[in-house]
């Protein structure tokens, strides 16, 4: 019998915009006027980056760099590869990592790890989402849009199996 799912809302599209909005004006307050590198993690953060660029009123530069820990399922594999590496020289500027979302924290310490040998003057994360209580290992994280809980959703960025990234909205997804 072929799997049903169905989604339910955990976090609406204005409840993302009003906190992307309250995360850009702390991200500008602590940059004081400095210039800032927003590194976007595809494609899972491609939305987050996008409105949360669009809000911070700071001289800003985007790039991305792409990982690989899920291979299109719902648990980590525990290993990360960098799939697309960045185009930017990140020496001496300050840093933001853009996430979708921080779950065992394996992609994100691994992210941490490989450029802070890339001496920016600042290293920093935003991310939309945090699961705490499924973190493996506890790397920083500055700036947390939603603590959510141990469940795996989809939408607005997050797929799985490639679908629901276009959703303008986070759900939960159940499946059948
Ligand atoms: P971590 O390495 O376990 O912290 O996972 C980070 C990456 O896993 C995120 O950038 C997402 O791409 C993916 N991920 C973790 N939890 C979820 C979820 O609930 N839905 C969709 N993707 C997820």
């Amino acid at each position: 019998m072929p799997q049903t799912s169905t989604l339910s809302i955990l976090i609406s599209t204005e409840q993302i915009r009003a906190r992307t909005a309250e995360m850009a004006r702390q991200i500008e307050a602590d940059l004081a006027g400095e210039p800032v590198l927003l590194l976007g993690v595809l494609n899972g953060a491609v939305h987050f980056l996008s409105d949360l660029s669009r809000e911070i009123n700071s001289d800003s530069l985007l790039d991305f760099l792409q990982t690989s820990s899920y291979h299109g399922g719902k648990s980590s594999s525990g290993v990360v590869q960098i799939r697309k590496d960045l185009d930017i020289n990140i020496e001496g500027k300050n840093v933001i990592i853009v996430e979708d979302i921080v779950d065992t924290g394996i992609t994100l310490s691994h992210l941490r790890e490989l450029l802070s040998t890339r001496k920016p003057k600042s290293l920093k994360v935003a991310a939309l989402l945090s699961k705490k209580g499924s973190r493996k290992v506890h790397p920083e994280v500055e700036y947390i849009g939603f603590e959510i809980p141990n469940e795996f959703v989809v939408g607005y960025g997050l797929d799985y199996e490639d679908r629901f990234r276009n959703l303008p909205y986070i759900a939960i997804l159940h499946e059948e």
